[in-house]
């Protein structure tokens, strides 16, 4: 269907050269279990058609995109844009409870929404238990057919998106009920994935290993998606550097490397020109588990780029890997993308807020199992307040009708209760004990917001990609240790620093971000991690609506589902 219809073009002749370019697309997720096999055993896996990984969703900017979710598993679901800033839209944001009670089996929910000045590679996943370890796609949003991309050499072919997966050797659902209900952490995954395949190391997976055929001498366009739910990746190309040219559908300037760093959430869109020797070489991913002592799946998936000039018969070559705590290579990589143009960006903040992030634990009550360490529960914080998702509404719909009163409260703090070193190497066990809360922090519509996101070394620290809903931020700073506004302060890049919607909080450090809070709604934030966002490393924006409708938080659609 074209956006044109019932447009009066001989009353506005501009708006309608717009509304013409910009399609209207339809597509139907139908939920549903089927058998997929892999490392020699058959699961009954959640799906989307029936497809593991999901359909491809292809957008050109300014599109709008029509997605019936239809039920038909044995969960609640819900499915999430991850990175679609769902301007005005937040009720087809999708993270359960939050903008939306979940779609129940046997139930369908529409989401609707326009990916509108964002280019480059997002996806979407099931916002819903751990649901998202096999419902998951990429969602492409191409520059308009009369644009072009904006770095050099526009590359031969794109090939398909890399989507890089984590499978357990079991439902992943029980995987996760079961450590909610003993507290103790969930099991590692069994395997690591390259488009729903682990590839030739481990047993039984050789003959599916993901290829790739590309042409001597061709420059292709390669979009990475890190939709693994618990493991931070490093990925090379044996025998090839990669250019990376955009990040979470921002583009960056075009940056060079053998090596690339994405957390869970993150995309990279990079530029390969395929010039080595013809033959076939391994694209290989492993974990970068920045926590000390923390068991973490220590496999290698790989995936085949394949010249096709038929020397088959010898193995591919193989990338050598950072190790697996190479923290240096992991800040080195973040800390080179740029954003390709000057950031718009006021130069005041309204909101200066810090948030630590961590992880801890609360001690046993009478009737609990304690499965922790020590005989406690694993928990994680923002500002010691571990998140509790509501269950009579969701967050959104309490805020929409006036009505937060036993949902949520919005005294979510501007800073920790208590001011410590948090990276030290003995944090005192007075600090580890988080407050269960659903809070929110209100934001007026148009504020400027900074927040430093503070990494703890409760109980083990660690890297986390912290992700915000319905927002694309600028990453002014980031570093080790803890942020020193007296010195640190000098060092943001406030020319051309990178947007992104999640950004990896060093290890024991720090990451200074920035954005303007022009989209009413209420915003997940949260750790990518689903290890940690299930202990409760969240918290949410409110954004207030600004003034007149095009500031202002549409009307919830007919099909809400209740709670
Ligand atoms: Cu892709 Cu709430 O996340």
């Amino acid at each position: 269907m074209s956006g044109s219809i019932g447009c009066a073009w001989w009353l506005l002749p501009l708006l309608c050269c717009n509304l013409i370019a910009a399609k209207e697309q339809y597509h139907e997720f139908v939920i549903r279990e089927v058998p997929v096999e892999r490392l020699c055993r058959s699961h009954d896996v959640m799906t989307v058609n029936g497809q593991f990984p999901g359909p491809t969703l292809e957008a050109e900017e300014g599109d709008t995109l029509v997605v019936d979710v239809v039920n038909r598993g044995r969960y609640n679901v819900s499915v999430h844009w991850h990175g679609v800033r769902q301007m005005r839209t937040g009720w087809s944001d999708g993270p359960e409870y939050v903008t939306q009670c979940p779609v129940r089996p046997g139930q369908s929910y529409r989401y609707r929404f326009t990916v509108a000045a964002q280019e480059g590679t997002l996806w979407w996943h099931a916002h819903s238990s751990w649901l998202r370890a096999t419902v998951y796609g990429a969602l492409l949003i191409r520059p308009r057919a009369d644009a072009a991309y904006p770095f050099d050499g526009q590359p031969a072919r794109e090939l398909a998106p890399i989507l890089l997966g984590e499978w357990w050797d079991m439902n992943p659902v029980d995987v996760v009920r079961a450590a909610t209900s003993t507290g103790a952490a969930p099991n590692i995954s069994d395997a690591l994935t390259v488009n729903g395949q682990p590839g030739d190391l481990y047993s039984c997976s050789s003959q599916d290993t993901a290829v790739f055929s590309v042409k001597s001498g061709e420059t292709n366009l390669l979009r990475f998606v890190n939709a693994a739910l618990n493991t931070e990746l490093f990925v090379s190309l044996a025998g090839h550097n990669m250019t990376v040219v955009g990040a979470d559908a921002s583009y960056t300037k075009p940056y060079t490397t053998p090596v690339l760093l994405l957390g869970p959430g993150q995309t990279t869109d990079v530029l390969v020109t395929f010039d080595q020797p013809p033959g076939r070489y391994y694209l290989a991913a492993r974990a970068y588990a920045s926590a000390q002592g923390v068991p973490f799946d220590n496999t290698t998936t790989t995936a085949i780029f394949d010249y096709g000039d038929g020397v088959a018969s010898s193995s591919p070559a193989m990338p050598t890997l950072p190790a697996y705590n190479d923290t240096a290579t992991a800040t080195s990589f973040t800390t080179s993308l740029r954003g390709l143009r000057k950031a718009e960006l006021p130069s005041r903040v309204d909101e200066s807020l810090f948030f630590t992030v961590g992880v801890g634990l609360f001690s046993c009550s009478k009737g609990q199992l304690c499965g922790g360490p020590n005989g406690t529960r694993l928990a994680a914080s923002i500002n010691n307040v571990s998140f509790v998702l509501p269950s009579a509404a969701s967050i959104l719909q309490a805020h929409y009708h006036g009505a937060p009163s036993g949902v949520f409260t919005a005294d979510f703090p501007a800073n920790p209760p208590v001011q410590f070193d948090y990276t030290a190497q003995n944090v005192s066990r007075a600090l580890w004990q988080p407050v269960q809360g659903t809070k929110v922090y209100k934001l007026k519509y148009g504020s400027v917001v900074q927040v430093v996101l503070q990494g703890t070394n409760v109980f083990a620290g660690e890297n986390h990609p912290i992700h915000i809903h319905g927002y694309d931020f600028y990453i002014l700073a980031e570093g080790l240790g803890n942020f020193n506004a007296a010195t640190d302060t000098a060092k943001f890049n406030l020319d051309d620093p990178p947007m992104r919607n999640t950004v990896g909080v060093a290890v024991n450090g720090w990451a200074v971000i920035r954005f303007v809070a022009d989209n009413p709604g209420v915003w997940l934030v949260h750790c990518h991690l689903d290890v940690h966002i299930t202990w409760g490393l969240a918290m949410a924006f409110l954004v207030d609506d600004g003034v007149g409708e095009l500031q202002s938080l549409e009307a919830p659609p007919p099909d809400l589902p209740p709670c």
